[in-house]
């Protein structure tokens, strides 16, 4: 929590984005029994998922075992979990479709995920936080009307560039159910959050101010105001770094693609960074996650560093590149 005001620590405070998932055994001992939408539905295991890499490795803070598609499903788009990834078999691709997508009350339709925030609290000791997320407007509208993980993002472009008024409703709308949803997250129990905007990169820099700033600022703004920080994450918006310091978040999430130094300076000496060790280093060797850990904790700077990697940790991670990077970071 020091770390997101932007002050000095010893060290800096560790979590790993997707750190309850498929690279751990416990957590695919629980997914034998359970599919991963019913895992997210069912407090009692999404709380003891949530818990198992702090068991396991002392991270310095957990976040929601959820998934970013959760609340969309409220919205009143279906949503599947298949072998290739996340399905949406209705997107919305006119604007006739935007009246499909409904506000709804957090606490009815998602009352699964703040059940779990409070059981993950009552287990969780006081010194570890609990991150509460959802995607960005912009990230959640790609999988709405795209209704997949895209490649190039054609359709979402398609519809901003044929029908920019309801482009920008869509965006807003989702900015609004999205803030809904995350007062309810701080509301039961939620410390900090961390807003993901996976697939951010995409946009041009005149398209990130004509549609995404707007919807994504008010949304960080109204979360701020409930006197929780805000971890803002824009994967691959490194081009667009000058700009994306405009949301107003506490905590910059930032990718392997830049380094943190350079990073912080194109954000115009943001406070708080969080990051950017390139998963796939995690892959090994051991002397390599070593140098290139250490390498990340020195351009953090000693404060308002989160350390993090630079986006998901990949299934395929062996245990032992996960711990040698907690050493590096406990004994940096
Ligand atoms: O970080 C954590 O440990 C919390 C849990 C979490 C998950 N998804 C669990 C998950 C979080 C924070 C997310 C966010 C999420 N979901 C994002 C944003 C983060 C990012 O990576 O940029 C996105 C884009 C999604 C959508 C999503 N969910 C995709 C594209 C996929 C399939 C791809 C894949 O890795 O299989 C998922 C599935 C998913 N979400 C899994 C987990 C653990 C794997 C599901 C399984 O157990 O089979």
């Amino acid at each position: 929590m020091r770390a997101c005001r932007g002050e000095a620590t010893p060290r800096p405070p560790l979590w790993m984005m997707r750190q309850a998932g498929r690279y751990l055994p416990e957590y695919r001992q629980v997914r034998q029994s359970v599919s991963f939408l019913d895992l997210c539905k069912t407090p009692r295991l999404a709380a003891e998922v949530t818990l198992q890499p702090i068991r396991r490795f002392g991270f310095d803070a957990a976040i929601l075992f959820s998934d970013l598609l959760v609340p969309l499903e409220a919205n009143g788009l279906e949503v599947q979990f298949t072998e290739q990834g996340p399905r949406l078999p209705n997107p919305v691709r006119t604007p006739a479709d935007l009246a499909r997508v409904i506000r709804f009350d957090p606490t009815k339709q998602t009352d699964f995920v703040l059940e779990t925030i409070r059981l993950v609290r009552e287990q969780l000791g006081a010194d570890t936080p609990l991150i509460g997320f959802a995607g960005a407007p912009f990230t959640v509208a790609t999988y709405a009307i795209e209704g997949k993980t895209a490649k190039n993002f054609a359709e979402t472009k398609k519809f901003f560039y044929r029908e920019p008024e309801a482009a920008r409703r869509l965006l807003a709308l989702l900015a609004e159910t999205t803030r809904d949803y995350l007062l309810a997250q701080v509301a039961a129990g939620a410390q900090a959050i961390q807003i993901f905007d996976s697939w951010v990169g995409v946009v041009s820099p005149d398209d990130w101010e004509r549609y995404v700033l707007e919807p994504t600022k008010a949304l960080v703004a109204a979360v701020r105001a409930s006197g929780v920080p805000v971890i803002y994450f824009g994967n691959g918006a490194t081009t667009i770094l000058d700009r994306i310091a405009a949301v107003g978040a506490d905590v910059y999430g930032i990718d392997w693609r830049l380094p943190l130094d350079e990073a912080r300076a194109r954000l115009g000496g943001a406070a708080a960074v969080q990051g950017n060790l390139d998963p796939v280093v995690l892959l090994g060797p051991i002397a390599e996650i070593e140098r290139r850990a250490a390498d990340v904790v020195r351009r953090g700077g000693g404060r308002g560093h989160i350390f993090n990697l630079g986006h998901g940790i990949l299934p395929e991670t062996p245990i032992e590149g996960v711990e040698a990077l907690v050493r590096t970071v406990r004994g940096a």
